[in-house]
């Protein structure tokens, strides 16, 4: 599998040893960047991580920095990424198995090196299951990609609000 990793310059170190594990088990790795721990700015490596895997360079994406909050949220920003922000195996494999997640997110500085290990084997292992459900969720989301790109439709929701209110789902 070709996977694209980035982070910030707080955990490069950490990015490494990913990187190394990762290509232990067989992987291509894409390392974006930073790429030393000179003071940088984790927007633009969570960008580049998703852009890859938008453009079909890679096939799943890792982004790290110190909380992992900022890099998932930058890499969140590129439209048609699904970055799930992860610290323990169940939402590892829930982001794969119900989101479809294509990046995943770590702190670097709030997890260690053999959970993060597991946490990205469990994400990889992980099968998307595209249930109506699912796919309804993820079509959403894809809606509110297309409403951001364009910055036109601010009703987006609009007709499925009036389905909701109108009694037309239930739980
Ligand atoms: C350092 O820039 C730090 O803010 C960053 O690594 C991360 O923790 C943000 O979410």
């Amino acid at each position: 599998m070709k996977i694209a990793i980035g982070c910030d310059h707080i955990v490069t170190d950490t990015k490494m040893n990913v990187s190394k594990y990762l290509k232990d088990q067989g992987h291509e790795v894409i390392d974006v960047g930073t790429y030393d721990f000179a003071r940088t700015h984790y927007p633009i490596f969570g960008r580049k991580v998703g852009e890859a895997v938008v453009h079909h360079e890679a096939d799943l994406g890792i982004c790290i920095c110190g909380t992992g909050v900022g890099i998932t949220n930058a890499a969140n920003k590129v439209s048609g990424v699904r970055a799930g922000l992860v610290k323990d195996l169940m939402t590892a494999r829930y982001s794969k198995e119900q989101l479809n997640a294509n990046v995943i997110g770590f702190g670097g500085r709030i997890i260690g090196e053999l959970l993060l290990f597991d946490l990205i084997d469990a994400f990889i292992a992980a099968e998307y299951q595209p249930t109506p459900e699912n796919q309804l969720l993820i079509d959403k989301m894809t809606k509110l990609d297309k409403a951001r790109e364009y910055n036109s439709d601010a009703h987006v929701f609009d007709s499925l609000l009036e389905k909701w209110n109108n009694g037309e789902y239930t739980d």
